[in-house]
């Protein structure tokens, strides 16, 4: 058999790096094999636990080498797409979509519209069906000779998909017509109701599956299944209320085709009516406003449509939607709960975010009992506070809204605790929570000692441009750090010492191994000696990235003196501060974001740690007389003997400002093979170019 069977039994740990290429080739390859068969061809080839095994190897595999992870990695996506195994179907008559109108003047608009077009008197009466809009998707059926042949989802509405065998199932589509005419094709809506809905995600659910959003989504995806099988087993059911192609018309209105669908055997909807007028029909919509939630499926509005069909053909259509009908929107559903609790949640970048604990409500067809408030000055703009009473809104597939307080509610108690206040320190670690000038977010300022933010902080923490540990990607020390193997930058250098008390050692866990874990110290030995700015980086102070880093650390020299001067500059007002600010490209945000990081006691505890366990070398200024000094850089093209960092800060190092692009200011562009439109670009400019040989010359070997 193939070298990629062979493989299948060494341990992901022990692969070499051309093994476990080549074994990732084959994962993704068999893996989409077996995709294919289990949802597209309802055929597989292996148990579900042989699958599972494969898909965790996979992962091992990537976990383990990072950089190896393909494009088309198995583990990017779940399942195959059900989509593509559907035949195309032309619609003869095209599926049209509808106007919408958001309050009842626009639907009066649309009836002036209408009498202005037919050349009506105004305020003539207009016929009107009127039915509920059912939030499903619509549906195409076709019968020839009585016989239902071919049934296709809307698509673009010219072109969809046959999904005859799944629509056949529906116990609401009949599959004959007693005296049809010799063509028809019936339209209308297929949707899934609450209760079935409710089930099917509870049978998600236990077999380890998402849920699905809403209903709509979900009578699409149960619609769209390979496997009719699978669609007869969801409960779908249809409405029908047009019609598209038919041979004969044996009916003179639009209440006539209801009517007539209803004698072939369709469900229409009990709801629709025909009403005199278009102001009588305004009327379905507020009384459907108020049966909503009591409804069994969902609606999102009411439909109006003309009823005389010659007025319908004579108004025809404009852009897709026809000018005879209209669909009347309902406003978002809105419902009152009260709130138990504001809760203070701080996420991965330490940014603080209220969010609204209210007593569990379905709005919107979910149960909502969360509601978040985004900000302090929501919070504050709202006057939200626990032990209200408030309205909550959800529209379509948006998050839950906190529209307002209904203040006539609010209990006295409530009014005499007054406005809810932010916390000014973080709720999970205690920092200073600060909401800098012009902000609207407050943030925790703990980073490193932080939970939430503990794993981004400890990954910028090792990263290539902070302390360049190799082989501690963000799994990795995520892993670490639920394992308890570290909490704070300082035990990356202590793990080697304590791995052996580990129970078990790293090498002895899933996706680690001997190699894997030596070669982990060996990184973590080598980064132990950092140049300052690399140092100040790594701290992940806000506003410090690379170039700020470079300026403190130039203008302070060692660490020492920055955190000597840091520490005189607590009280903000200090000559030290005075020195800090005035620094040349420093400003005050970026002062004040530095003080505060030295001022933190969480903050100095892990400086003090990490002092014990690293050595941060000094700043050595660059040298002013060499060749570049003042000079902008460009590399461009590979290099060969440099990596492109080290030749940056090799440049950097002779007091060069290294640039991304070229421009007129470019003083010289190191070319290297490959170079493309930046070289160009420098030939047009008539910039100094010198390749690698000669720029090792100009930095002296
Ligand atoms: S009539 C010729 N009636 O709403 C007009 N559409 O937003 C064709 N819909 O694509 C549509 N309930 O999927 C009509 N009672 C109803 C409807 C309805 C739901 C859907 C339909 C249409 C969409 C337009």
């Amino acid at each position: 058999m193939s070298k990629a069977v062979d493989l299948r039994g060494i341990a992901p740990a022990d692969l070499t790096p051309e093994q476990a290429k080549a074994e990732l080739a084959a994962l993704a390859r068999e893996i989409a094999e077996h995709d294919k068969r289990y949802y597209q061809d309802d055929a597989p080839l292996i148990s579900d636990e042989e699958y599972d095994q494969l898909r965790r190897r996979n992962g091992d595999i990537e976990q383990l080498f990072p950089e190896l992870r393909r494009s088309d990695s198995p583990s990017a996506r779940v399942g195959a797409p059900a989509a593509g195994g559907f035949a195309k179907v032309v619609h003869r008559v095209p599926m049209l979509s509808l106007e919408n109108a958001f309050s009842e003047d626009e639907v009066l608009e649309f009836g002036n519209r209408v009498r202005r077009f037919l050349k009506r008197p105004d305020g003539e009466p207009l016929a009107m069906v009127a039915e509920p809009k059912i939030d499903g998707l619509s549906a195409s059926l076709r019968y020839e000779a009585g016989k239902f042949v071919s049934g296709a989802t809307r698509g673009d509405g010219v072109t969809g998909e046959d999904i005859t065998a799944n629509l056949a199932t529906l116990t609401d589509v009949p599959k004959r017509i007693a005296k049809a005419p010799a063509v028809l094709e019936v339209r209308g809506e297929v949707y899934m109701t609450r209760t079935d809905f409710e089930a099917l995600n509870a049978t998600q659910a236990a077999a380890d599956k998402p849920p699905y959003a809403n209903r709509r989504n979900a009578a699409a995806g149960s619609l769209r299944q390979i496997d009719p099988s699978v669609t007869a087993g969801r409960g779908l059911h249809f409405f029908a209320y047009a019609v598209g192609e038919v041979s004969e018309e044996p009916w003179d209105s639009q209440w006539g085709i209801v009517e007539r669908l209803k004698v072939w055997g369709f469900q229409t909807n009990p709801l629709s009516r025909r009403y005199a007028t278009l102001e009588d029909a305004i009327g379905l919509h507020r009384t459907l406003q108020e049966q909503r939630p009591a409804l069994p499926y969902d609606i999102d509005g009411v439909v109006y449509k003309i009823d005389r069909l010659d007025w319908q053909r004579r108004l025809g259509m404009v852009s897709r939607a026809p000018r005879w009908a209209l669909a009347h929107k309902f406003a978002a559903e809105q419902v009152e709960t009260t709130v138990r609790e504001i809760a203070v949640y701080v996420g991965r970048t330490g940014k603080l975010t209220p969010v609204a604990h209210v007593g569990p409500v379905g709005v919107g067809g979910v149960v909502v009992s969360n509601v978040t408030l985004h900000n302090e000055d929501e919070v504050a703009r709202k006057d939200v506070r626990p032990g209200d009473t408030v309205v909550i809104q959800r529209a379509g597939d948006v998050i839950p809204q906190l529209v307002r307080v209904v203040e006539d509610k609010r209990p006295a108690k409530v009014a005499k605790a007054g406005p809810f206040q932010m916390p000014d320190h973080c709720p999970e670690c205690g920092s200073l929570a600060v909401r800098e000038e012009g902000e609207v977010d407050r943030r925790c300022t703990g980073g490193l000692i932080c939970a939430p933010q503990i794993v981004q902080r400890l990954h910028h923490f090792a990263s290539r441009d902070a302390f360049d540990i190799r082989g501690l990607g963000e799994i990795q020390i995520q892993q670490l750090w639920e394992w308890g193997a570290i909490k704070e930058p300082a035990d990356l250098f202590t793990l080697p010492a304590r791995n052996a008390a580990l129970t078990p050692p790293l090498q002895e866990r899933m996706g680690w191994g001997e190699t894997k874990v030596a070669n982990l110290f060996r990184a973590i030995e080598s980064a132990r000696t950092v140049d300052l700015d690399r140092f100040l980086y790594a701290l992940g102070i806000r506003h410090v990235g690379q170039t700020n880093a470079r300026l403190l650390a130039k203008s302070y020299g060692s660490y020492q003196g920055l955190h000597t001067a840091m520490q005189d500059a607590w009280d903000r007002d200090g000559e030290a501060y005075a020195s800090l600010d005035a620094i040349e490209g420093m400003g005050p945000v970026l002062a004040e974001a530095v003080v505060d990081f030295f001022k933190e006691p969480h903050n100095r505890a892990v400086l003090d740690d990490l002092e014990r366990v690293v050595t941060i070398r000094d700043f050595i200024p660059p040298a002013s007389d060499s060749p570049l000094a003042g000079k902008t850089i460009v590399f461009t093209g590979t290099l060969e003997t440099l990596t492109r960092d080290e030749a940056k800060a090799r440049a950097l190092a002779l007091g060069a400002k290294v640039a991304g692009s070229v421009s007129p200011k470019t003083d010289l562009v190191v070319l290297g093979p490959g170079a493309g439109s930046k070289g160009k670009k420098a030939a047009e400019l008539g910039l100094a170019t010198v390749d690698e040989a000669a720029f090792l010359k100009l930095i002296g070997g």
